[in-house]
């Protein structure tokens, strides 16, 4: 059997780093975990932001997150893109690299944006060859999220949850499993959350994350920019039982409050954690109430935040 997390430690609660919050960071270099960077964000950025980062990086362990690797694109893969990816791994000590199964670009151009792919033999083989060239590249085992998504293909033919679990066996990739995602894409596809989590490989997991979302009553959108709702929970409980514990963030992308507030959102996370409770030095509970606004553009979140 494959060692639990593939070798990647639990780092406990974290939640992802957003520029507004960087001066409270550096004044009072509060009680989180960890803190997830969105890579794109400091690939090319110098100055103010990557100084920032790196001071912070000195302090806490990071992890990146990617939005541009366009794992299934039919683009040939860009290996500058892998070059600045990997030099700032190096740079930040970053405990591991994940991105998303998705497309977002073709003919040179990035939409910004997550778009799904067809599940079936032909796309799973072009992902497969892709992510055995982008991990040697690396050097290590990258993780893919499962994105939420708004339409399904008629030509899909594989569960997503098996699409992912057969990349994990064939290419000894990791997880990064986003139980906001999956529920999200539950409710606009009409399948049982539950029974995805059924057939998640967990021992490949290293991490999940949590979001919240908007309900716009025919559909959900992964808006990131709310609490985390019960039902959302209560998949995470499922998730860390069955990890044994794991590494879990919180991502707040839109009409971000105070970080005070977002930390205590993601130290919810210990109530749904039975007795498998990680050792943290998390200790910050404010509690405020959320600032909220109107609802954001839907794809805010994966547009680069370089500041
Ligand atoms: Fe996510």
């Amino acid at each position: 059997m494959a060692e639990a997390r593939l070798g990647y430690p639990n780092l406990g609660l974290g939640v992802g780093l957003r520029t507004v919050h960087f001066p409270h960071i550096l004044k009072h270099g509060p009680g989180v975990d960890w803190f997830e960077i969105i890579s794109e964000n400091f690939m090319d950025s110098g100055g103010r932001p990557r100084y920032t980062l790196d001071q912070i990086a000195e302090r806490y362990p990071i992890v990146m997150h990617g939005v541009s690797l366009s794992i299934g694109s039919t683009d040939p893969l860009d290996f500058e893109y892998l070059k600045k990816l990997k030099k700032l791994a190096e740079d930040v000590s970053a405990c591991w690299i994940s991105d998303h199964l998705c497309w977002t670009g073709v003919a040179g151009r990035n939409t910004h944006d997550l778009l799904p792919i067809p599940l079936n033999e032909s796309t799973f083989a072009h992902v497969r060859e892709r992510m055995r060239v982008v991990q040697d590249y690396l050097q290590q085992p990258l993780l893919l999220e499962n994105p939420s998504s708004y339409v399904t293909f008629a030509d899909s033919t594989i569960p997503e949850w098996e699409f992912l679990g057969r990349l994990v066996e064939e290419t000894q990739c990791g997880l990064l499993l986003d139980v906001n995602n999956i529920y999200v894409s539950s409710v606009n596809h009409d399948f049982d959350p539950y029974e995805y989590l059924e057939h998640v490989p967990f021992e490949s997991v290293v991490q999940c994350h949590l979001a919240g979302h908007t309900n716009c009553s025919t559909h959900l959108i992964d808006t990131h920019d709310s609490e985390v709702i019960d039902r959302v929970w209560e998949l995470y409980r499922v998730a860390h039982q069955r990890t044994g514990g794991i590494a879990t963030l919180l991502e707040w992308d839109a009409n971000i409050p105070p970080f005070e507030v977002v930390h205590a959102e993601v130290l919810k996370a210990k109530q749904y954690m039975g007795s498998h409770l990680p050792e943290t030095k998390s200790s910050e509970s404010d509690r405020s109430a959320t600032q909220k606004s109107a609802v954001p553009h839907p794809l805010h979140y994966v547009a680069p935040e370089v500041q």
